[in-house]
């Protein structure tokens, strides 16, 4: 079996509030792996951090303890804890895709320029990133009269299709999803699977949030269940001799 090309050891982050004097868990000792080719799922209560960890392996947040091994194309092992920001960058620009939940705007692209920019960036032509961008509005039910508009003004869930397209268009080494299909009718929902399902054939590994048990069960290869962080420490200081 080929090594995981991200793990997690121990994962913990802790926000300080200076104003309220207070120390909030926002997920406490995480381990897990991800394959290539493979989806790791992870689930828990809300609050329990689960996209706090996404947010740490794209160090939107920088991790309070734990490591964060990603091993690139080469074999090389990252910490992505510990990982410059120079670095990070390339990793994001070449190895990671995140997909969250809402579509931060850019004011004046439009719909399928938005979706076109990953790939684009990644050295594709114009015309064939535009022309993959299309199919992915398609597939994703988003109409054709919107494809030029910028999504500023769109609906909550057209909205939320573009930026499924954006994260799904290109083939990053490992995709971050975050609850990607929360607001998806059911027939998106089943292109949405079927999309996932290729992409993972393709080689990508993948960590996801879903919303429903029933997409865990019909994509993850692997469960990691997170507790709430509170409830962690607590067990860790019962179990603290
Ligand atoms: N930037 C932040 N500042 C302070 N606290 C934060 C921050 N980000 C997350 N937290 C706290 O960390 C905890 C975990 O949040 P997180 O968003 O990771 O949970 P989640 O498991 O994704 O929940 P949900 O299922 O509701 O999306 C929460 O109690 C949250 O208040
Ligand atoms: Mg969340």
């Amino acid at each position: 079996m080929h090594p995981p090309i991200l793990e997690i050891e121990g994962l913990s982050k802790q926000f300080q509030l200076h104003d309220q004097n207070a120390l909030i868990p926002s997920c406490a000792r995480v381990d897990l792996a991800v394959h290539s080719g493979e989806l790791t799922a992870l689930v828990g209560p809300t609050g329990a951090g689960k996209s706090s960890v996404l947010k740490a392996i794209y160090r939107t947040y920088l991790p309070s303890s734990g490591r964060i091994l990603y091993r690139d194309a080469n074999g090389a092992i990252t910490d992505l804890a510990l990982a410059s920001e120079h670095r990070m960058l390339e990793l994001r620009r070449q190895d990671l895709g995140f997909v969250t939940q809402f579509l931060h705007c850019l004011p004046r692209k439009s719909a399928m320029e938005v979706v076109a920019e990953p790939l684009a960036m990644r050295g594709t032509s114009r015309e064939l990133a535009a022309e993959r961008a299309c199919e992915l509005l398609d597939l994703l039910n988003v109409p054709e009269r919107l494809w030029r508009v910028p999504p500023a003004t769109f609906s909550g869930g057209e909205k939320q299709r573009v930026n499924l397209a954006r994260g799904l268009i290109a083939r990053p080494r490992l995709l971050l999803l975050d609850e990607p299909t929360a607001s998806l009718d059911p027939a998106t929902t089943d292109r949405v699977v079927d999309l996932l399902n290729a992409i993972k054939a393709e080689g990508v590994g993948m960590l996801a949030i879903f919303h429903q048990p029933q997409l865990v069960e019909r994509l993850a290869d692997r469960v990691v269940t997170l507790s709430s962080p509170v409830a962690a420490s607590a067990l860790l200081e019962e179990t603290t001799p």
